[in-house]
């Protein structure tokens, strides 16, 4: 059904009707050692599906993208993790880029619309090896064609576009394009898509309103290497925040 024009993703495809979750099954087949890098599990309905912090992921039976990449990142530190988070997210957001305007990057790794929405998620899970990242499964969510959500915070390329995609050529283009990232990151060059990660992160320099353990206006100002968030405070403190610590208003 789908032919990658990859060089090792997505050669060997998973593909299930209906599972619990993507990531889970290849958690799975990576334990049994049924699934090489490279490895992409998909799926047309989850029962169980997983989002950041807990989360559940919700997505119509037929209509988007859930699926997840198998990659052996050994050349990452586990505290580098989070360079694998960029170089996916922006992958994504760059792709779907083409199709609508107004995406931006939501710190760690959501893809929204500036005023619209959400549009997808990643979830990475680590198998962390001797100083090194012996396995990540990047699960990916991404609507596409549904059109209505229960959570009003969640939208879809449709929905923003009022057209409907060939959801098969978003997802060749879209493995093509993290491949070549991932590739990149192997070979050292971050930076760029550093760079290209903080042009677009949503709310990046601007002032707008947050929470720690209180509702406070501050300014994001960089990500640190280990993924936490930078914001500035209006009394010019500069605070350090890992995923759960920090809320967008
Ligand atoms: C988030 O934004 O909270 C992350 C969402 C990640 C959802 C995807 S769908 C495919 C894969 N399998 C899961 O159970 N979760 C990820």
């Amino acid at each position: 059904k789908i032919l990658a024009n990859t060089l090792f993703l997505g050669k060997d495809i998973i593909s299930l009707p209906e599972c619990h979750s993507t990531n889970d099954v290849a958690m799975e087949k990576i334990k049994s050692r049924e699934a090489a890098e490279g490895t992409i599990v998909i799926t047309e309905k989850q029962t169980k599906g997983k989002g950041q912090r807990g989360n559940v992921w919700e997505s119509q039976e037929g209509k988007n993208l859930t699926f997840s990449l198998v990659l052996s990142p050994k050349f990452l530190q586990p505290m580098q993790q989070f360079d694998l988070n960029i170089a996916i997210s922006i992958a994504i957001h760059e792709l779907l880029s083409e199709y609508v305007s107004g995406l931006k990057i939501k710190w760690p790794n959501d893809i929204v619309h500036e005023t619209d929405g959400k549009v997808g998620g990643i979830l990475i899970e680590n198998i962390i090896g001797q100083g090194c990242l012996e396995f990540s499964i990047a699960g990916i969510g991404l609507n596409i064609n549904q059109r209505f959500f229960e959570n009003l915070s969640a939208t879809s390329l449709a929905n923003l576009s009022g057209f409907d995609f060939d959801k098969w050529e978003i997802f060749k283009l879209l493995i093509h394009k993290i491949e070549i990232n991932y590739l990149e990151l192997k070979k050292g060059n971050l930076k760029k898509m550093y760079q290209y990660y903080l042009n677009n992160l949503f709310r990046y320099q601007e002032w707008a309103s947050f929470s720690d353990s209180e509702n406070f206006v501050g300014m994001i100002i960089g990500v640190q290497d280990d993924g936490r968030l930078i914001i500035q405070k209006e009394d010019g403190s500069q605070n350090y925040y890992a995923v759960k610590e920090v809320g967008f208003l």
